[in-house]
This record gives structure tokens, C-alpha cells and sequence, in this order.
């Protein structure tokens, strides 16, 4: 089956084409994204009026160069599959209205696809991964440590109880005065810096459970960067690196914990990182080594399927209509949209 998913929910234009096998394969078609990066750069975050627009202008050019890209009419489409939700409210609005009018139009099957969800079951397309696995989502907006037991079966481990971890490095990196968007920022930054010259505090760590703080991590980095004002280009560099020890001592621990509490198959587990912060690398190094030593794999799809794109929707759509998850036309756009309250196979929806 072949599926056109659609993503607008925040600042990144994105439409491609997957194919997905009887036998639960999958395979990418077309990609396409179309980054507004450069619209909001200047105001240092995402702004949603412009993120809206700036959609509605794009979003019929990005779909038709997906279907050319794969050289796939509107006729060979099984589905038409969008971001309903979690996201800015006007994007998500444009993406699932113009999905409704071309699955109408072209009398395709809707799938209103959480975008959550997309980033969750990425690494069954790029990995063929089976279920159970445990899911650390980290992006500009969410933060989470999941089990992952089926399509739409998602158990919560633990969340952020403030800023998300995207969002923690989006701040520090304004705050250093580096460019938005802050992780990449950071990243390069780190890269040049000594890590330990700061002491910056780990909320959480050693606590039970899977949660994450990151605000009074920003707030000692602040201080930290006021009290030896003005700063120069090292101090940025040691700022920098310092926040990112910090952080990846946090992401580990986390991890650990969770992982400590997701029954193992085999005496082994998967442990899956998506959303934009996948990209980090200290991250993921710092992870390869804590799943190494828990027995656990760890599987991180490439960066560009982990940040937002239409890949995941696509595919996140191909999987539910496999099972008969269908939408219909009257599906909402939602603002705000729980992983925990999905509708799976067999359930009624939330
Ligand atoms: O998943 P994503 O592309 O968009 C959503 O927020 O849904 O994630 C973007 C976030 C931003 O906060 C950005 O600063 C962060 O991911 N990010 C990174 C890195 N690349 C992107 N954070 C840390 N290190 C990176 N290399
Ligand atoms: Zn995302």
C-alpha cells in the first residue's frame, strides 16, 4: 500500500510518499521538506502566525513535488495521512484540511495521524523493529520515555515536569547568544569546550521514576554565564559543553531508570531515540554505552527521519490503515493530543 502523509504541525513544511509491504516493510518513496528555519531564525522561536502562513503558501508545492518525486499520481494513493495533533493549532489546521480535500477529491481512506506517534514508529521503517520497545522521544516541545507495545499502545514511563529537552538547549543557546535553532548550537559550541569547568546541577538525578526537570539547569547556566560577564568566545564554548554534560548525564540516568523498569525479552531490549535532539551526538554516545550495559540495543533512525518530516506521518499512517485505522472527515485538528490516548486496534477512540 501506498500512503501520502502530510506534516505541518510546526515549522517544517513536510509531504512524502511510503510504501509499505504485506509483510510489514516499508519503503520511502519520496521525501520532501521544506525547513522554515530562516522565517523564525530571527526571533529566536518559532512564531505560529508566520509558521501558519508560511504553510498555506508551501504545502501545495511540497505535496506535488513528493507525488512527482516518486512519480505516484493521486489515483495510486491507498491513503491520505496527516498530522492531527499535537502541534501549533493553525499549521496542523492547513495539513489535515488539505488532506480531507484531496482523500474527498480523490475518494482515498483519511488517516488523522498524532504526530507523537510518528516519531514512535519511524524506527519500524528504518529498522523493521518488532514490539515491545521503549521510546525516548526528545523534541522541541516534547520529552518523553515510552513503552511502545503496539500501534497506538503507548504506556508513559516518564515526562518532563518542565522545559523539554529541545527546548532547554533552544534557551540555553539564545541565552549564549548562539542562533536558533539552539541544539545544533550548542552541539558545535560543546565541541570546543571543557565540559567541567562549570558545575551545573542535574535535577532528578538518582530520584526514581523517568521524569525530567530542565529549568533550573537553564537558570544555574544563566548565572553562571552572568557571573563572569562579559563573555568571551571560549566561555560560550566551556558554557556550552558544560550544559551538555549536564544534559547527557540527565538523558542517562533517565534512560537507566527506565530501562530498569521495561521488562526485557530474552534478557535484551531495544531502547529507540527520535525527535530533533536525537541528533546529538554526545547523546546517542552517551546512550549506546548506558543500553550497552543494560543489555539493551540502541537504535536511532538517521537524524533526518528523526527531526519533523513527512516520512513518519506517511508511515505512521501506512501502519494504522494495515490494521483498519481509518479516520473520518470530521477528524479535528488538535492543539493538544496525549500518546496514552490513542485509539489501537479493537478500542474505541478517546
Ligand atoms: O523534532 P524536531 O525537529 O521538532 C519538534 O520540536 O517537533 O526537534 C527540534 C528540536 C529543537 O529544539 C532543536 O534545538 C533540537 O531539536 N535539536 C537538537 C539538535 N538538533 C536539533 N538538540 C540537541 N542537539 C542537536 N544536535
Ligand atoms: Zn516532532
Amino acid at each position: 500500500m501506498i500512503v501520502l502523509g502530510i506534516e505541518t504541525s510546526c515549522d517544517e513544511t513536510a509531504a512524502a510518499l511510503v510504501e509499505r509491504g504485506p509483510d510489514g516493510s516499508g519503503r520511502i518513496l519520496s521525501d520532501v521538506i521544506l525547513s522554515q528555519v530562516a522565517d523564525h531564525a530571527a526571533f529566536g522561536g518559532v512564531v505560529p502566525e508566520i509558521a501558519a502562513r508560511a504553510h498555506v503558501e508551501a504545502l501545495d508545492g511540497v505535496i506535488a513535488a513528493a507525488l512527482r518525486e516518486a512519480a505516484v499520481g493521486f489515483a495510486s494513493l491507498d491513503a491520505v495521512a496527516a498530522t492531527a495533533g499535537p502541534g501549533l493549532i493553525g499549521g496542523v489546521i492547513v495539513g489535515l484540511t488539505t488532506a480531507k480535500a484531496i482523500a474527498l477529491a480523490a475518494g482515498k481512506p483519511l488517516v488523522a495521524v498524532n504526530h507523537l506517534e510518528g516519531h514512535a514508529l519511524t524506527a519500524r521503517l528504518t529498522d523493521g523493529l518488532d514490539f515491545p520497545y521503549l521510546l525516548l522521544l526528545a523534541s522541541g516541545g516534547h520529552t518523553q520515555l515510552v513503552a511502545v507495545e503496539g500501534v497506538g499502545r503507548y504506556r508513559r514511563l516518564g515526562t518532563t515536569i518542565d522545559d523539554a529537552l529541545g527546548e532547554a538547549f533552544d534557551k540555553a543557546a539564545k541565552l549564549l547568544g548562539l542562533p536558533y535553532p539552539g541544539g545544533p548550537a550548542i552541539e558545535a559550541a560543546a565541541k570546543g569546550g571543557d565540559g567541567s569547568r562549570f558545575s551545573l546541577p542535574r535535577p532528578l538525578l538518582g530520584k526514581p521514576g523517568a521524569d525530567f526537570s530542565l529549568s533550573g539547569l537553564k537558570t544555574a547556566l544563566r548565572l553562571a554565564a552572568e557571573a563572569i560577564a562579559p563573555v568571551s568566545e571560549t566561555d560560550v564554548a566551556d558554557l556550552a559543553a558544560s550544559f551538555q554534560a549536564a544534559v547527557v548525564d540527565i538523558v542517562r540516568d533517565r534512560a537507566r531508570h527506565a530501562m530498569g523498569s521495561f521488562p526485557t525479552r530474552d534478557g535484551g531490549g531495544t531502547l529507540v531515540i527520535a525527535g530533533g535532539v536525537a541528533a546529538n551526538q554526545a547523546i546517542r554516545a552517551a546512550l549506546n554505552q548506558e543500553t550497552a550495559a543494560h543489555g539493551f540495543r540502541l537504535v536511532a533512525p538517521p537524524a533526518r527521519l528523526c527531526a519533523d518530516n513527512g516520512v513518519m506521518i506517511a508511515w505512521a499512517g501506512a501502519e494504522r490503515l494495515a490494521l483498519g485505522l481509518i479516520d473520518s472527515l470530521e477528524a479535528p485538528a488538535r492543539a493538544r493530543w496525549p500518546l496514552t490516548e490513542l485509539a489501537a486496534a479493537g478500542e474505541a477512540a478517546a
